[in-house]
């Protein structure tokens, strides 16, 4: 990894007074509307512009009709996120045709992609402003030229990227918060756009990670999500990723999880962690993509499927209950049916709690978009159905294996399908359902698993639990 670049402070110091003259702004946007698609890289971008229209004097509507600004936070990783995303904008020209008033930005991973502002500028000019990944910290300043220039606004920098700090945000949760350690990938993995929209690595320094860490937990957070395209590469001002680990462990925030590690860094201290850390929550997602090696070697992910096999078994006795989730490509270029047949075979060893799923998607400007494809769509959608269906069946198994259990369980909501229900998550990331009031939420009760549905678990709170 190079050197970090670090944002100057009076830059930042430079958009907070931009965010003041905006604030005080008579006929300024007064409410906002923020679509968040993608990662949770994203959902952590769209908290710090929250945060910043916040700082402007801005306040979230409820629903994208009754706001001032509306914001689409885009994705690019899939063709079909990308789809959605210019669908959702197309659909805004109608809403603005009946106001006016109304501004339209548009940020995230896709406008980051080669030629892309040019041609949404060109074919949406009802876009107000359009801006990248690497300067979503001057998005104060760009607002503010759309403001008082009254025409479109684009600023999408082709840099690699730096680190930021200090900047104002809007968490969307009390007590459940991600923390950004790292940006970017270097890892260039040939199917992925990732590296070219959010350029290259580059870590937080420790200090300022443990305080953001130390501030969530007296605000009262129970759970921290670290998060990085690749955090196993963390490395800042000299730590490995398992040594920042251990100092936030030593905060004593209740649960510790982490996204998304790649493979072929999962170092022996990190798999010693999930040994020692109290708070280190026994769950691990770790994408596979594939379970043959030729398709791997292709893919350029570094490690074959041997060695991918062993870290799951010093995971596993390293931490017996750990949970294994993945990411699966089915369909890249060139993949036989023998190929996949691995790839199902390797899904059977595993037996990961659940899998994300996706057919093989070409990205303009990866090096697989220039590989022969030649199996039908109908061959890729029989495999991946087949693959989703076996995954399904050891989900319940692993599910069904969990009944009788008494869980801790963190409560995040009310459930979707009925009001009475509550929502949370065990230890292992497996969403459990069970009867309760909405005055739990953010607190741990002790839930007895009673049933396994298809992927959640359902139970009943254990009677006479102390906090
Ligand atoms: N096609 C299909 N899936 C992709 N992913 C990344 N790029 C592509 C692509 N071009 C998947 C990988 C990754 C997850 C976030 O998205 O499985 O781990
Ligand atoms: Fe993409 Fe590979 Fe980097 Fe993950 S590790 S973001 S799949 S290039």
């Amino acid at each position: 990894m190079r050197e970090t670049t670090f944002v100057p402070e009076t830059e930042i110091q430079r958009q907070r007074g931009i965010m003041e003259i905006v604030r005080a702004m008579a006929d300024r946007p007064h409410t906002y509307y923020i679509v968040s698609m993608g990662c949770q890289m994203n959902e952590r971008d769209s908290e710090t512009v929250a945060g910043m229209l916040t700082e402007m004097g801005m306040t979230a509507a409820p629903a994208r009709e009754q706001a001032d600004l509306i914001l689409y936070n885009t994705c690019c990783v899939r063709e079909n996120a990308e789809n959605k995303a210019l669908g959702n904008v197309i659909w805004l020209k109608e809403l603005k045709k009946d106001r006016p008033e109304l501004k339209i930005c548009v940020g995230g991973c896709m406008t980051q992609e080669k030629g892309m502002a040019e041609a949404m500028k060109r074919n949406y000019p009802f876009i107000d402003l359009i801006y990248g990944t690497h300067n979503l910290y001057r998005f104060p300043e760009y607002l503010w030229r759309v403001l008082t220039e009254g025409r479109p606004v684009v600023e999408v920098e082709q840099t690699d990227g730096e680190v930021v700090e200090g900047l104002p945000e809007k968490r969307r949760s009390t007590f459940k918060s991600f923390v950004n350690i790292m940006y970017g990938c270097d890892n260039f993995c040939t199917y992925c756009i990732v590296p070219y929209v959010r350029g290259r690595e580059r870590s937080r320094r420790p200090e300022a990670i443990l305080d953001e860490a130390k501030r969530l937990q007296d605000a009262g957070v129970k759970e921290i999500t670290l998060l990085g395209q690749n955090v196993n590469s963390y490395m800042g001002g000299g730590a490995a990723f398992a040594d920042l680990l251990y100092r936030l462990d030593a905060l004593g925030i209740e649960r510790i999880r982490f996204m998304t590690s790649h493979p072929k860094d999962l170092s022996d201290e990190l798999i010693g962690a999930y040994a020692t850390l109290e708070h280190l929550m026994p769950h691990l997602h770790l994408p596979v993509q594939a379970g043959n090696d030729d398709i791997l070697r292709r893919m350029n992910r570094h490690y074959d499927r041997a060695r991918y096999l062993d870290v799951v078994d010093r995971l596993r006795a390293a931490r017996p209950d750990i949970g294994l989730t993945t990411d699966i490509i089915v369909g890249f270029p060139g993949e036989t049916a023998e190929q996949f047949e691995q790839t199902m075979d390797l899904v059977d060893r595993v037996r990961y709690d659940s899998a994300y799923t996706f057919i093989y998607s070409p990205r303009t400007g990866t090096a697989a978009a220039k590989m022969p494809d030649d199996t039908p769509m109908e061959e890729k959608s029989r495999r991946i159905q087949r693959l989703i269906d076996r995954q399904l069946q050891i989900t319940k198994e692993i599910l069904e294996g969990m009944v009788g259990r008494t869980e801790t369980v963190l409560v995040e909501s009310v459930s979707a399908r009925d009001g009475s229900m509550m929502g949370g998550r065990t230890p292992r990331a497996i969403m459990v359902n069970f009867p309760g009031t909405p005055a739990l939420i953010g607190r741990f009760v002790k839930v007895r698993i009673t049933s396994a549905g298809k992927n959640t678990l359902r139970g009943e709170m254990v009677a006479n639990q102390g906090e």
